[in-house]
């Protein structure tokens, strides 16, 4: 095999992989601490899963509603995961969003207005507040542009169009990375004592996702692989609404953004069927005042905070049941209305939504209905790290963003995902110095260790022959809609499990034709390892979790259970297979769980 010298080797402190939100962010952290840092992309800068984050990002800034405060921020976050999130994460997720949010601000990000011209906030599900500061629609997109444009003054370097394969390590420490490039399937060993992890989910195990191809899960399996944890794998959100029709466009996020601005769900008879959904124990929770939840539960159409911005699960689940009992819309999902709004309003505030609808559906969004269904959308579960650093269990690897876990617990609040990707990729950057700073010596790169992942890969071209990666993924797809879709029963999720081991088998004796230039039938099964091993951990932990809690609802258990909340999923890879355990929750820090079960008044008036 090729000497370790005559493969293309990059030097950096700091390897960040993921471009999206939380990668940007951490890049941005190293490099202004002077460290050299590179950032690679499985695609082009800018394409990333952070630019489905539309509706805006949530921080306490108490511009639209002054009661508003970190407490509350923390409060709503804990309650919408259900009391699994880490405590110290989302904590200082709402303590230190706001803080993030008008720095981006400094860097050019330019926010919708109040009348008074401070940055605009807007109504999302499970958010006490106007908490959503946003661009119109494009609040990703922006962020991605500031973060983007910004860091590339910082100086780090941008590596594009490049995929890693696995870690490398040293006695355990992280040494770097063998990555290869798409465009010409050569290797690329990166030597970098600190890798921060920014890749995003594994949306592409499903069909119907709001994600695009390059989320297939590389950061789990990659970490796993490394002996990294996995943790609350179970917890996939699926986003009430993706587009329905046409088929092409399945899937396709329809931003909360539309029911924050006053959108409303009804079904094939016209019923605005929220009304009926409303949990007993969340109207009391949610609702301004206990009159306002009867007033809700009466079915009040003038309620101040509709239904539609119940948290996403509720929402998702409720549209299910529309369409199982028959009253679905026409192509399965449900209608939702903005159109008695002013035409010049939905476009101002939804410009994407008024474009993504004409030309991809030709439905004119200010004087018809949209389709739409529920669509996978994002990992609650991922990488475990530690609550500050954001640094695994793996010396000198960290993780961010979606790719990591903690903040969520088993469901997010829509709009917690672009603040959790700015306070935690900062976060990581710093873990990483105070890393580096007392890392004694240079972790060194193994010859051996680089030819048995380039062999790893090389063999899906050299074998003689083996089934088409395509068809594996496709069985996949259709293997996690059945099994471990939106709704799970433990016997569906046995026979899952049982089909994800066969199609383990299949994605290992795959075949890639040709050479590994410009082949998108190579990356793919590479991909696929990555694929596989994170469906397998959702399912696994989907199966231990014998509750329906949050994002994950079983049939065969409903309800939450009181020993649902004593513990947090893990999975580790134990000679080669997935183990999942249950770890039990550290006791909360007192001053936290009093901040979580306060009264709103008394979090209002600071005296908690
Ligand atoms: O609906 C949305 O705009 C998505 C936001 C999010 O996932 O945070």
């Amino acid at each position: 095999m090729i000497h370790l010298d005559e493969i293309q080797t990059i030097e950096h402190d700091v390897l960040v992989v993921g471009a999206g939100g939380a990668g940007l962010r951490a890049a941005i952290e190293t490099s202004n601490l002077g460290l050299s840092t590179g950032v690679i992309t499985k695609s082009l800068l800018g394409k990333a899963h952070t630019v489905m984050a539309e509706g805006g990002m949530a921080a306490a800034l108490g511009n639209v509603d002054s009661r508003d405060n970190w407490k509350i921020h923390f409060r709503d976050t804990m309650r919408g995961g259900k009391f699994l999130n880490q405590w110290e994460m989302a904590a200082i997720h709402a303590q230190e969003a706001p803080d993030r949010v008008r720095e981006l601000e400094d860097w050019g990000a330019v926010f919708d207005r109040t009348r008074t011209g401070l940055i605009n906030q807007r109504n999302f599900g499970g958010h006490r507040y106007p908490r959503l500061a946003h661009v119109g629609d494009r609040t990703g997109l922006e962020l991605i542009r500031t973060l983007q444009d910004h860091g590339i003054h910082q100086g780090m370097d941008v590596h594009m169009e490049c995929i890693g394969i696995d870690l490398l390590q040293d006695g355990g420490k992280i040494s770097g990375m063998l990555a290869y490039w798409r465009e010409t399937g050569r290797f690329v060993v990166f030597r970098a004592p600190v890798v921060i992890f920014a890749t995003g989910g594994a949306g592409k195990a499903w069909r119907v996702t709001s994600n695009s191809w390059e989320y297939s899960g590389d950061g789990y399996g990659m970490a796993a692989r490394a002996g990294a944890e996995l943790m609350d794998m179970e917890f996939t959100q699926f986003h009430p609404t993706g587009m329905v029709w046409p088929p092409s466009v399945r899937g396709t996020l329809v931003t909360e953004g539309v029911r924050g601005e006053g959108g409303i769900l009804t079904n094939s008879e016209g019923v605005r069927f929220m009304f009926d959904n409303i949990p007993e124990r969340f109207a009391s929770e949610t609702a301004d005042t206990k009159e306002e939840a009867q007033l809700w539960l009466d079915g009040d159409r003038e309620a101040r905070r509709p239904p539609e911005l119940l948290t996403r699960d509720v929402v998702a689940r409720a549209i299910m049941r529309e369409v199982k009992a028959g009253r679905g819309s026409e192509h399965g999902g449900a209608y939702l209305d903005i159109s008695h709004r002013d035409s010049d309003f939905v476009k101002r505030k939804l410009p994407s939504m008024y474009h993504q609808f004409k030309e991809l559906a030709e439905v004119d969004i200010t004087a018809q209905q949209m389709e739409v269904g529920p669509t996978l959308h994002y990992y609650m579960g991922g990488i475990r790290v530690d609550a500050g650093s954001q640094m695994t269990n793996v010396p000198g690897l960290f993780a961010a963003g979606e790719c990591g876990t903690g903040l969520h617990g088993a469901n997010r609040l829509g709009g917690n995902s672009l603040s959790d990707l700015i306070v935690f990729g900062a976060r990581a950057g710093l873990g990483a110095k105070a890393y580096l700073d007392k890392l004694s010596g240079t972790p060194t790169v193994q010859q051996e260790q680089v030819h048995q992942q380039m062999r790893s890969v090389i063999d899906f071209l050299n074998r003689e022959d083996g089934e088409n990666p395509y068809v594996v993924v496709d069985d996949l797809q259709t293997t996690m809609e059945q099994h471990v879709g939106i709704v799970r029963d433990g016997t569906e999720l046995e026979e899952g499990i049982e089909k994800l081991q066969k199609l383990k088998e299949r994605a290992a004796a795959v075949k890639a034709h040709a050479t590994s230039q410009y082949n998108p039938g190579w990356n793919t099964c590479i991909d696929l390892r990555n694929m596989i091993l994170s469906a397998e951990a959702t399912a696994r932990c989907a199966l231990q979790r014998e509750e329906s809690r949050g994002a994950h609802t079983r049939l065969d258990f409903e309800g939450e259970r009181e020993e649902g909340l004593t513990f947090n999923s893990v999975v580790k890879l134990v000679d080669g297979q997935i183990e999942a355990r249950k770890e039990m929750r550290p006791t909360p820090p007192e001053e936290l769980a009093k901040i979580a079960n306060a009264s709103l008044e008394d979090l209002e008036g600071s005296r908690v």
